[in-house]
């Protein structure tokens, strides 16, 4: 185990971790506002440093080794100059300044410790002790207190004034937050916590409230932490000198002991931490300051919602059960492992090798996600893997390979900070990334204007000093509509960075996009039918987005759960392209991936036509590469998709499944499908922490590990690959890594992995995105970003600077096609799902913490017109009902979406809201449609009879994606996708599909558009 860990901090000094990272007391100087690239050479107690120019007297003396007592400052804020405890004399100056708020000057000489300076710093700390609690050993800061530091650096022996007078010793703890504990007694009203919450945060909770003696910190209105504006991140507990704001679990347990640098495993913006442990427990998760991806900030759900990794739900034991209505037996790890063998090798006995596959996890390391793919590719002998991704960012892949040539987002975070205008689409940053949210929101109270692109009213959309230049608050479904007339306005305007385009770009292809925007139908008057947005509010976004500077694009699963999502992919690197928003700071095309590891099990070989690294199954000379690695031959022909398996499943040519930590029976669209395949299957083996949804209907549990146990890496939306390293042992005994090479090795695919090091290190050897990566070097470094190879050893923070991995850019019409499922009179409004700040995911984590205080169930936002037509009151129970299911939830009767819309989460199982979304998938990807389903909402619990899963749905499916395709193939015939997509398709026709296409064509029960007989011809599938 890694206790003690080597970093580059800043200027490249290597810096031995510790418990307790130095504070440095400014931030480094910002050149960007200091305009000037000379350095300034300064001396502090004799001692020359060269510094850059703004850098505060203070940092400038630390940088040299001398630490100036002070309170109000720290290295993460700006400094305020309150407290007056950091006084120094410079040589020339009167008086004593602070040396926080002084930057250097040239030549400065500074002298940090007198006899003068030192009478002076004691006189401000006996002020701040005669108001303190005198409980130092008893209080839970006691080691850990910078009041207590500085008294004892200034050397603090008695207080004269007594502690009789009027004093703050009587003031009330507020404990209303599940997490820590606010004791105003202790406040030494540094600012620290306001300034944190404003500067690094950027949600502006906390206030000083009252003036001189009676200045106290106050959240919100009433003072209650739980019941303002405070979203529970921690930064202003962080950034507390004192024990006023304290963890609760310090309270409780004292102060930590150790420290493990790990990475956050919830989201994808992958924020580094110190686990700070008391042996094999948890105390508390600090952000960590050299983390990439957070530089040391944080939100509710990495810093606190840690507890699940030892809720009792967990399982620990591997258990077995012949059917699905026996009771489990718990078993050993070998009877489990063999069992699961035996059973695997029977089914493909009776009904042939394709019949098994699994799907792996984006919440797994890349280690554990590596090892699945492999053995479903030696041992299983097949490409039946396919991942979580695909119901959320496999567009993304498949886009943006497309136009750039990589399947991933093009920038680093930091990049945001250099970004002029910002266009965000689909995405709800606040809720779903909430560390990026505030280094966004930093950016935007600086200076950035923003475009808001979503149906429903965001957060960012206005807060607390940000607004939105333009909100298009389009109609779910209408994404690559709203980015043709974004296009239309830039070509007809003529917005085009023409130099960029001619440079960097395919000249052909350009002109063919070009002229298939600039067409009429693509205008944003004609446009505005479909998506409800005024033309001239489109019309003024494209020009901002195209002529502010830097133009930065990020979206989320708004994007890409569309039956368009690769289109609109591709339409975002358009309008990047043609404005010549790519290939340096502050641009881009950036998804914000959902899971902490979606990019990273992307990048493992997760999908069943790629290999690791995105090389496809067909091509030799890559299978031959590994399969002289791995000693197995692997077949050059694509495997099943999720859906695929599925549908493959109810027809009986599928019969085993390995889900690893994916709780698919929850997660994907269409329950009552998902449900029927999976207990169609004859095997179902589940690798998860808890007895999840699917556990449910499983037949092998593994149990699995958290991220405190973890060995590994994980891969967040910025290519940034951080180390998972282990806090404690696995409480179930085994890395997950460890139980899948043993059930190879019993399918007689052995794998020879001494630590988790070693498939790093054969990823790295077989990947060549990978090949400069270790554990060795991540150790070193920190994290680097792929490409990390020969030629960036370092990684690569920006992509396709110069040149597109691709070559040239590649532009593609996308012409907008509206999705199949429409409001009707039966069912009227639109249902759009999302996240929220407090849960994860299908919440089998956040669930099982505190975190449920915020957020209790799902419940279903509905327009008050919407409602008030239904007779629906907020909190009224209510139906809700798509053709293909129905659930009940509570009402919120909110304005933040248009009047026809309405929008849910689906944090927990019993709301079920998969229940009701619907088969209908990206035509090239198959990411299911979750964005837009056609409901109807009334009030009460109402048992309507819903047609589930008829066959002709899942026909209807298959005809609408045959459509697409053609479609597609008539705007660009070489699309690539349409190949790739076509071979999928047939895949439905070696099941009998064929068969029931034919008849229902005959019988006019769907019909298909003329050119689609014609792209099935050509692309020689069976029709
Ligand atoms: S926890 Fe975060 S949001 Fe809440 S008051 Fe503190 S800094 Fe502000
Ligand atoms: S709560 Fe802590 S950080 Fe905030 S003003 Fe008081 S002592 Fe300073
Ligand atoms: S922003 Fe994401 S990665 Fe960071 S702490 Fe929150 S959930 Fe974890
Ligand atoms: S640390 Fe400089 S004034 Fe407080």
């Amino acid at each position: 185990m890694t206790l003690s860990l080597s970093f580059f901090g800043e200027h490249g000094v290597l810096e031995e971790h510790r418990l307790h990272d130095r504070d440095m007391g400014t931030p480094p100087a910002d050149r960007s506002r200091v305009g000037s690239a000379a350095t300034v050479d300064v001396t502090i107690d004799g001692q020359r440093v060269t510094v850059e120019p703004g850098t505060s007297v203070m940092r400038a003396a630390a940088i040299c080794g001398v630490d100036i007592p002070k309170l109000c400052a720290t290295d993460s804020l700006d400094p305020f100059g309150s407290c007056r405890l950091c006084l120094v004399e410079i040589d020339g100056r009167k008086g004593t300044p602070a040396s926080c708020t002084t930057p250097v000057a040239p030549g400065m000489s500074v002298t940090t410790q007198s006899p003068k300076l030192e009478r002076l710093r004691r006189g401000v700390m006996e002020l701040y002790i005669s108001d303190h609690p005198l409980d130092c050993l008893t209080c839970a800061a006691n080691g850990d207190c910078e009041l207590q530091d500085m008294a004892g650096a200034v050397g603090l022996r008695d207080v004269r004034y007594g502690y009789a007078g009027d004093n703050h010793l009587g003031l009330q703890h507020d404990t209303s937050n599940p997490y820590f504990t606010f004791d105003s007694s202790k406040c030494i009203v540094c600012s620290r916590c306001v300034r944190a919450c404003e500067q690094v945060q950027g949600t502006f909770a906390l206030t000083i409230e009252g003036r001189g003696f009676g200045s106290r910190v106050a959240a919100g209105f009433n003072g209650n932490f739980f019941d303002s504006e405070c979203v529970s991140c921690g930064a202003c507990v962080q950034a507390c000198p004192t024990a006023t704001l304290t963890e609760n679990t310090v309270i409780e347990m004292g102060q930590p002991r150790r420290t493990v640098l790990t990475t956050c495993a919830y989201c994808g913006v992958g924020c580094s931490f110190k686990a700070e442990m008391q042996g094999e427990t948890v105390v508390r998760m600090t952000p960590h300051k050299n983390g990439g991806a957070n530089e040391g900030h944080s939100c509710v759900k990495g810093r606190f919602a840690w507890g699940y990794a030892s809720h009792p739900d967990r399982q620990l034991s591997p258990m077995i059960r012949e059917k699905i209505t026996d009771e489990w037996q718990t078993v050993s790890w070998e009877e489990a492992i063999t069992y699961a063998a035996t059973k695997l090798r029977d089914i493909q006995a009776r009904h042939g090798q394709g019949a098994i596959g699994g799907i792996t996890s984006s919440r797994c390391t890349n280690e554990e996600v590596f090892v699945v793919q492999k053995m479903i590719r030696t041992a299983f002998g097949n490409n039946n893997v396919d991942t979580c991704a695909r119901v959320c960012h496999s567009p993304t892949g498949f886009g943006l390979s497309q136009a750039f040539g990589t399947s991933a987002g093009t920038q680093d975070f930091k990049s945001v900070e250099m970004a002029d205008v910002i266009l965000l689409i689909g995405a709800n940053p606040t809720d779903a990334h909430p560390v990026f949210a505030s280094r966004m929101k930093k950016r935007l109270r600086d200076g950035a204007q923003l475009i808001v692109v979503d149906p429903r009213r965001i957060d960012l959309v206005q807060s607390p000093h940000v607004k939105a230049a333009h909100f298009l608050q389009l109609r779910p479904g209408t994404n690559v509509a709203i980015v043709n007339a974004l296009a239309h306005v830039i070509v007809a305007e003529d917005l085009v960075d023409h130099r960029f385009v001619q440079e960097r770009c395919e000249p052909a292809e350009f002109a063919q996009w070009a002229a298939f925007v600039s067409q009429p139908e693509n205008s944003p008057e004609q446009l505005e039918q479909f998506t409800g947005v005024p033309a001239a509010e489109v019309r003024a976004a494209a020009r901002l987005y195209a002529t502010a500077g830097n133009g930065a694009i990020y979206y989320g699963l708004g994007v890409t759960e569309h039956s368009q999502g690769s289109t609109m992919v591709m339409g975002m690197a358009n309008l990047a392209l043609a404005t010549g928003n790519l290939g340096r700071d502050g641009v881009g095309v950036n998804p914000l991936r959902g899971q902490n590891n979606v990019q990273g099990s992307c990048d493992m070989g997760s999908f069943p036509h790629e290999l690791p690294g995105y090389r496809h199954v067909s091509d030799s000379t890559t299978r031959a590469t590994f399969e002289a690695f791995w000693g197995h031959s692997i077949q050059a022909e694509p495997g099943l998709r999720i859906p695929n398996m599925f549908d493959a499943a109810i027809d009986g040519h599928f019969k085993g499944l390995f889900v690893q930590g994916e709780d698919i029976a929850q997660s994907d669209p269409n329950t009552v499908h998902v449900m029927h395949a999976l207990t169609s299957l004859e095997l179902v083996i589940v690798q998860d922490l808890f007895i999840n949804e699917t556990a449910k209907v499983a037949h092998v549990f593994f149990p699995g590990t958290s991220f405190l146990e973890k060995d590994g890496t994980f891969t967040n939306a910025e290519r940034r690959i951080n180390r998972v390293r282990p806090a404690m042992r696995p409480r179930n005994g085994k890395q997950e890594w460890q139980v899948v090479a043993e059930l190879s090795a019993a399918l007689g695919a052995p794998m020879h992995y001494d630590d988790a090091s070693q498939i790093m290190d054969e990823i790295a050897a077989l990947t060549p995105t990978f090949a400069g990566v270790s554990f060795a070097k991540l150790d070193e470094v920190g994290s680097v970003q792929w490409p990390c190879n020969e030629a960036m050893p370092l990684g690569t923070p920006i992509m396709h600077e110069g040149r597109f991995v691709r070559g040239l850019g590649r532009f593609t019409p996308t012409p907008y096609v509206p999705t199949d499922e429409k409001s009707t009179r039966r069912f009227p409004l639109l249902l759009t799902t999302g996240r929220i700040l407090s849960q994860y995911n299908v919440g089998a984590q956040t669930r099982r913490t505190a975190n449920v205080q915020w957020h209790r169930e799902d419940v279903l936002e509905i327009h008050p017109h919407d409602a008030e037509e239904r007779g629906i009151h907020d909190g009224d129970e209510v139906t809700v009902a798509s053709r293909v299911g129905t659930t009940t939830l509570h009402a919120f009767v909110s304005d933040r979406m248009a009047q026809g819309v309405v929008y849910t989460t689906f944090h927990y199982p019993v709301s079920g809201a998969n229940v009701v979304t619907t088969e209908h998938s990206d035509w090239a990807t198959n990411c299911p449609e979750y964005k837009v389903t056609a409901v109807q909402v009334s009030p009460g619990h109402s048992a309507a009879t819903v047609e589930i899963d008829h066959p002709e749905h899942r026909l209807g499916a298959l005809v609408r994606m045959a459509n697409q395709i053609a479609r597609q193939m008539t705007a660009d015939p070489n699309l690539d996708a349409v190949a790739a997509t076509a071979t999928h398709l047939s895949k439905f026709w070696e099941h009998d599909m064929r068969a029931d296409l034919a008849r229902a064509i005959d019988g006019g029960t769907v019909t298909v558009d003329d050119t689609v007989v014609s792209a099935m011809q050509r692309l020689a599938v069976p029709a």
